[in-house]
């Protein structure tokens, strides 16, 4: 596909933004709006296109948000709807678009559509919600586990009957069934783009169709079984995707980019592409390549980097003719990128400048998470009472049950929590990183002192300019942007390599993921390198963690 006829979000980068951890403007300790707007600038000049902000409507806060209370308007800790058009306004003024999260799968339980639902059963609203009578025991209705741990299902005393939750306990399931639950998400989501947003990102959409008949699922050793394999990806859901779209999304110059992890590649025809529900959607067989060997997700196992390149050529094959995807190796629910992807001890520096050579130069739509262009890393609190994330508490108490000591669980919420990603965002060596002069709601990450943005924008080998540099080469190559992938050295367990042709011009990328100097192949050698991450390189070989692009 010629890269003229592409639609701007294929051409653009977004850049994730955690409101919460981004920059606080009044002290309380949390993001606000008004702090999105002060670093405008910052993004631009990164070469930000738009800027997915995780929820910020009004919310509980049980899950940062995702819990929502009020579908159409901003959460007061962040600011006001007047900021929030503020934001748009400038954000536009510097050619960037403001990408809205929508949590329809759920609620929060201070919803007015729930308390109304909860009150009794023949409420107006009394169906919005999935609702089901206790087994004559008094026990829920099936066996089913949420995400976080437990029972998905919670008894309610008022309506003497229990609500569904594939999340948290205060994140009930909407009812997508009743055609009221969802015209009523689709008139919160167009007034947004009435206010002018360029797009969405659809959380957790694969699980709003829910089976016909509610039966247990196979047990694992909790006695439970787990919402995702009981009901992801239920058929009969593609029916509401595509009335959504028709409703929402058609015909709009928006993007839509939706989380949805149970799709095969069989079906992804249905879902993005010409004819699919979204423009994208998340993959997560490459950020979860640690557990695709299927063993419990606490006890990830040693993969080897062909496991991660065929993962990531598949995707790239995938859509190689129809439907784009998202690029991506970090978000608010994952580790940072470089304790994901490397072995403890690793050169996080060099790790980041590997991981950004990939991102930004395969196919798609490159996404960044705030602090990744500085290489931000896990954070090890002590105790599980230092971590906010209710995933991460839900999976402690999981890993108790089965028998792993406090500090064999604790080194696994070191290595998995959401909480790593979610820490401040490290603007400089003042006090808290410049995010705050209250007390942050997490802990600023230590390493704040030389990853931050300030010193790193001064540093010409930093990793914020590395990612300036590769944003650039993009930019101006459209071969970076359209053009058919393919890998090479397919066998090699140290070097990811592939290449990017367009009418006979080709870039190619050699990145070396292992801690030893590989030599390269004669065909390599011969090539011009156009950037490299070490300032001293060879062109016979690779130093552990060099990132190399050659045209
Ligand atoms: C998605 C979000 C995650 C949230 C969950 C429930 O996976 O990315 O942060 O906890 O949905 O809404």
């Amino acid at each position: 596909m010629a890269a003229e006829n592409l639609k701007w979000w294929q051409k653009s980068i977004v850049y994730q933004i955690y409101p919460k951890s981004f920059q606080d403007t009044t002290g309380s300790g949390t993001g606000d709006l008004r702090g999105v707007i002060q670093h405008l600038d910052y993004l631009k000049n990164l070469g930000a296109g738009a800027i997915w902000l995780t929820p910020v409507y009004p919310s509980p806060m049980i899950d940062n948000g995702y819990d929502v209370a009020d579908y159409t308007a901003i959460d007061p800790a962040y600011g006001t709807m007047a900021d929030f058009e503020n934001l748009i306004a400038e954000a536009d003024k510097r050619g960037i678009k403001i990408v809205m999260d929508l949590v329809y799968n759920h609620s929060s339980d201070k919803h007015k559509w729930f308390l109304e639902s909860k009150s009794n059963r023949t409420n107006a609203k009394a169906d919005w919600y999935i609702w089901r009578d206790a087994k004559p025991d008094g026990s829920p209705p099936t066996n089913w586990r949420g995400i976080f741990g437990g029972s998905a299902w919670t008894w309610c005393a008022e309506r003497q009957q229990y609500y569904l939750h594939s999340f948290a306990v205060e994140q009930p399931d909407l009812n997508w069934e009743n055609p009221e639950v969802r015209q009523a998400l689709y008139d919160a989501a167009n007034f947004w783009l009435d206010k002018g947003v360029g797009g969405f990102r659809i959380d957790a959409i694969v699980y709003i169709k829910k089976p016909a008949e509610f039966i247990d699922g196979k047990p694992d050793s909790d006695g439970l079984a787990s919402v995702h394999d009981v009901y992801a990806n239920t058929s009969g859901i593609l029916n509401f995707l595509y009335e959504f779209k028709e409703k929402v999304f058609a015909g709009r110059d928006i993007f839509t980019v939706a989380e949805a992890n149970a799709v095969k590649p069989e079906e992804l025809k249905y879902w993005v592409g010409e004819n699919g529900a979204f423009d994208m959607l998340f993959e997560f067989s490459h950020v979860n390549i640690m557990f695709a060997k299927g063993e419990a997700w606490h006890y990830p196992y040693d993969w080897k980097l062909t496991e991660l390149k065929k993962v990531l050529t598949d995707s790239q094959k995938a859509t190689a003719d129809n439907g784009w995807y998202p690029i991506y190796f970090e978000n608010h629910d994952k580790p940072r990128s470089v304790n994901n992807f490397f072995p403890k001890g690793t050169d996080t520096i060099k790790a980041a400048k590997v991981l950004a050579a990939v991102l930004l130069t395969l196919r798609g739509t490159p996404f960044i998470y705030e602090g990744q262009e500085l290489g931000c890393t896990n954070v090890e609190w002590d105790s599980i009472e230092d971590y906010d994330d209710i995933g991460s508490h839900g999976q402690y108490r999981l890993m108790l049950q089965e028998g792993l000591t406090a500090a064999q669980a604790m080194k696994c919420i070191h290595r998995f929590s959401r909480d790593n990603a979610r820490t401040p965002m490290q603007w400089n060596a003042e006090k808290n990183a410049g995010f705050s002069t209250g007390k942050t709601w997490l802990p600023v990450n230590e390493n704040y002192k030389t990853v931050n943005a300030a010193a790193e924008d001064k540093d010409s080998d930093s990793v914020l300019n590395w990612y300036k540099k590769l944003i650039d080469l993009r930019a101006a190559n459209k071969e970076l942007i359209s053009g058919d992938y393919q890998l090479l050295l397919p066998e090699s367990e140290e070097i990811f390599a592939f290449s990017r042709s367009l009418d006979g011009k080709t870039f190619i990328t050699a990145v070396n993921f292992s801690n030893q100097k590989v030599n390269l192949p004669k065909d390599f050698i011969d090539k011009k390198i156009i950037i490299d991450s070490e300032s001293n390189f060879d062109k016979n070989f690779l130093k552990p963690l060099e990132a190399r692009i050659y045209q």
